[in-house]
């Protein structure tokens, strides 16, 4: 078994905002399956269905509930929920949980290239068999789009010299994490006071590489839309850019305000009215046992 060390974050908390006792839940980002098995532990007859795009998670996963006949393991992007539901034959769910971003399994595994601390791969893709690795993506982008990515996901003050910089590491044949996070390190002028230079950078290539606002914003739609009455969905986010986008779409939602599910849609959506909405953010002593919970906060919708 692949040995997958994730501390979930705010796991109590998603636990007991559950209030309207789910016989369907879909996890959209099952990683270690840590939140999954503390569900599933107190609502033993639920049907669970578990989405990573990662292989390693989910082989990982269909070890961890092998014995489970009520646990459905499919490897997906969130964003194709609905084709996984229509394939499993599911209509409505009552509970939907994202735990957002990277598993410390993929940032700790070298080889994934997530970390500019260990020495890997220019990789971060969460799925190695789709897209272009972040080197790839480098190579491909252009040098305005790639200032854009790092000004607008990483708030990087320095964009354009970095974008630059960038290009100029691919062209000499820069291939790995480290060197990539040197040259950063090197080429810096100005750094947040106990951050590593390289860290924003890292950060926004990871989002871009893995179209995570895109994935976001695709699955927020697509979760409410399959949600039923009383149905409770859960975002845990790291990030303000990630956070904002949940916060707005769950305040529009319980304003009342329609939304198209899919660009091109001719039909705007509305489905259900929103009880509450409701933000929880981790204890002090949750941090001082997991300072990777820092930053998350937990946003719960509810029909
Ligand atoms: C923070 S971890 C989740 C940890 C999990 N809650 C646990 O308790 O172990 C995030 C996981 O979501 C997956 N992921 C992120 N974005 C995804 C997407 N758009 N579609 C499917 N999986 C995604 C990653 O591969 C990673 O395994």
């Amino acid at each position: 078994m692949i040995t997958f060390q994730h501390t979930p974050v705010l796991a109590e908390e998603v636990l007991s905002t559950i209030d309207n006792n789910p016989s369907v839940y879909l996890d959209l980002t099952s990683g270690g399956g840590n939140h999954a098995a503390r569900i599933i532990d107190r609502y033993p007859e639920i049907t669970a269905v578990l989405i990573d795009r990662d292989d390693d998670a989910i082989a990982h996963l269909k070890e961890k509930f092998a014995g489970y006949s009520n646990v459905k393991v499919v490897k997906s992007a969130f964003s194709n929920l609905d084709k996984v539901l229509f394939l499993l034959q599911i209509s409505k769910v009552d509970l939907i949980l994202a735990d957002l971003g990277v598993s410390s399994f993929q940032f700790d595994t070298a080889e994934r290239g997530f970390s500019f601390r260990l020495d890997g791969p220019m990789d971060m893709r969460m799925d190695q068999s789709a897209g272009l690795s972040a080197l790839d993506y480098i190579r491909s982008t252009g040098e305005g789009e790639l200032r854009s990515v790092l000004s607008e996901y990483g708030g990087e003050r320095e964009a354009g010299r970095m974008a630059r910089l960038l290009k100029k590491c691919v062209e000499e044949g820069m291939t790995t994490t480290t060197q990539f996070a040197e040259a950063i390190s090197k080429a810096k002028r100005f750094s947040k006071k106990g951050i590593d230079p390289a860290t924003q950078i890292f950060m926004s290539l990871r989002m871009a590489v893995n179209n995570e606002l895109g994935e976001l914003e695709s699955g927020l739609k697509k979760g409410f839309s399959v949600l039923s009455e009383h149905g409770i969905m859960s975002v845990i986010s790291f990030h303000s850019t990630e956070d904002r986008i949940v916060k707005n779409f769950f305040r529009n939602r319980k304003n009342g305000l329609p939304f198209y599910v899919e660009d091109g849609d001719e039909m705007p959506f509305e489905s259900g009215r929103v009880m509450s909405v409701e933000l929880h953010l981790p204890s002090e002593g949750e941090i001082a046992g997991n300072p990777r919970s820092r930053s998350a906060k937990l946003r719960v919708l509810k029909k």
